[in-house]
């Protein structure tokens, strides 16, 4: 079975940067053929705050002729207690709205794909204990399948004890747990996005794999991750074991955020000076 994922499209009617890419992602997409293709969020570009960034970012994606399963991102329902935008009900219910459940449990042939809201991780929120319950319940049950998970943020940055990386991956408790139940559970891969660096690893028996975005990669407004700089997808092939290839998409631009994000983020761009002059 192949599975292609791309992520980060950071699509928006309103400022639409990173929208011309989406034609030669699409082309590429109908190229490889895939039985499903999985969006790990960041759909948009403020799909936390506008009805129409996600109304937009859905019609391009229902361009595809292939099934599409997706999962939100920090862009589309919010990030952490505390962030510009939390998660909350009100950003739940637009994304329940406008793009439908913000996780998903599909089998295919021999697999169990699972998508998290990984939004909800670490977040404090009420429905982070569900999804947890509901994720091991979607373990339990796979009655002999393998498993694949995707979601928005990877599990850590650049070592699997390290500790809180705040915006970026896990805290260490909630990622201990999650590891926890991907040894238990043989989970093959788990699969993200969120970083703008594409990479690949793994730990234990699991494959991780941090897709590139189709939209922007980060100069040095972002300290230096592990792998590479690039903006295309990856193509997941799921047999006995998983193969990814990481595949710069022909035709697309590598926008760099660094020259748009007064632009793109302005609020974002202005909490980055306050936090540093504090
Ligand atoms: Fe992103
Ligand atoms: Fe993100």
């Amino acid at each position: 079975m192949k599975v292609v994922q791309i992520s980060d499209t950071h699509f928006s009617p309103s400022k639409a940067h990173f929208n011309g890419n989406w034609e030669p992602v699409r082309r590429w997409i109908e190229t490889v053929r895939p039985d499903v293709v999985v969006h790990t969020g960041d759909l948009t570009i403020d799909g936390a705050d506008q009805d129409e960034d996600i109304s937009f970012s859905m019609s391009l994606l229902q361009e595809l002729d292939v099934p599409v399963l997706l999962v939100p991102g920090n862009h589309d329902v919010g990030h952490m207690p505390g962030s510009l935008q939390p998660i909350d009900d009100l950003r739940l219910e637009r994304w329940r709205r406008l793009a439908g459940p913000d996780r998903f449990a599909k089998d295919l042939g021999n697999w169990r794909l699972i998508g998290l809201n990984s939004l909800l991780i670490g977040s404090g929120h009420a429905e982070e204990s569900e999804q947890v319950d509901w994720l091991v319940e979607m373990l339990e049950g796979r009655n002999g399948r393998r498993v694949a998970i995707f979601g928005h943020k990877p599990l850590f940055v650049d070592d699997p004890a390290e500790g809180d990386t705040g915006y970026w991956g896990a805290g260490p408790a909630v990622r201990q747990q999650l590891l926890e139940l991907f040894a238990a559970h043989d989970v093959a891969l788990y699969a993200s996005g969120h970083l703008h660096w594409a990479w690949q690893g793994e730990i234990g028996a699991t494959k991780l794999v941090w897709a590139p975005p189709t939209s922007f990669i980060i100069d040095t407004l972002e300290r230096e991750m592990p792998g590479e700089r690039l903006v295309g997808g990856v193509v997941h092939h799921l047999a006995d074991g998983v193969t990814s290839e990481i595949v710069a998409v022909d035709g697309t631009t590598a926008h760099i955020l660094d020259h748009v994000i007064d632009e793109v983020y302005p609020r974002h761009a202005t909490k980055v000076v306050v936090e540093a002059a504090q």
